[in-house]
């Protein structure tokens, strides 16, 4: 079982809410955000019955399995920082999994996390705008799921057993120690380090059209230098899917 207890003792000054089920946590702390919630504010649930994913996709979230959780906390900076706030999320929650579940996580740019090969979290951040521009960061780590539905089941894993309160906490506490001082980018060596597709070759998706290019850097902000034609550009969050070629991450 999640507990609020636990991780209330774990992760000071945080409004902690958990939800035996609920639609998405994202929509949660997002509503919970523009009804003028207290700030930092971590929702988790036992199971979503609408998890979300990127690029409108949905996210798996059975009961009990995994942790489902959305942190919702003021941007400080410009909005160029907080596009970053996601690959800081990703380190956060690599960091979190090797630290509790000894388990060794590379990083999928943008932001999916990767065990032995196969998908163990993926990162939704959202953000609203109102009298303060919240950003809303959410987390779906697979803990003890086995079964996965048949168009995910090849490429889907789990970390294994793990303190669901203890890996909340330890991921959320990472989290905002990296976002409060965002624009020193403390965690920007380590997801260069983590990263799966540095070096290789990635197929991406633009207007339609299935492009290949060698990924050569990550920038400051997180977004992936690419180079493709002996010419170098940068995509960022959202703009494009990434396949490293060859291997169907
Ligand atoms: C992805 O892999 O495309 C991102 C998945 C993000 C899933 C998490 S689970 C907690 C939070 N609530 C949601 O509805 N989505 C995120």
């Amino acid at each position: 079982m999640i507990s609020k207890e636990r991780m209330e003792d774990l992760i000071q000054g945080v409004e902690i809410e958990v939800f035996p089920s609920i639609d998405s946590t994202n929509s949660e702390a997002k509503r919970r955000a523009m009804e003028g919630a207290a700030l930092p504010l971590l929702v988790c649930a036992e199971e979503q019955s609408a998890g979300r994913g990127r690029l409108g996709r949905s996210f798996y979230s059975p009961s009990k399995s995994g942790l489902y959780m959305s942190l919702a906390f003021e941007a400080k900076g410009s909005m160029a920082d907080a596009v970053t706030v996601t690959s800081a999320a990703a380190v956060a929650v690599a960091e979190s999994i090797e630290l509790l579940c000894a388990r060794d996580c590379l990083i999928k740019w943008v932001n999916d996390i990767y065990v032995d090969g196969r998908k163990v979290c993926g990162i939704l951040t959202e953000a609203v705008h109102g009298e303060r521009i919240v950003i809303v960061v959410g987390i779906g780590i697979n803990c003890t799921t086995q079964e996965f539905p048949s168009e995910i089941k090849d490429r889907a894993g789990s970390v294994g057993e793990v303190d669901r309160s203890c890996l909340a906490a330890a991921v959320a506490k990472k989290l905002l120690y990296y976002c409060d001082a965002l624009s020193e980018r403390k965690w920007i060596d380590e997801y260069r380090r983590r990263s799966l597709v540095l070096g290789e070759k990635i197929n991406y998706t633009e207007g339609g059209e299935v492009k290949s290019a060698l990924a050569v850097a990550i920038d400051e902000n997180g977004g992936l230098v690419i180079r493709e034609n002996g010419v170098e550009r940068t995509l960022f969050t959202g703009e494009i899917t990434v396949r490293v070629a060859d291997s169907e991450f």
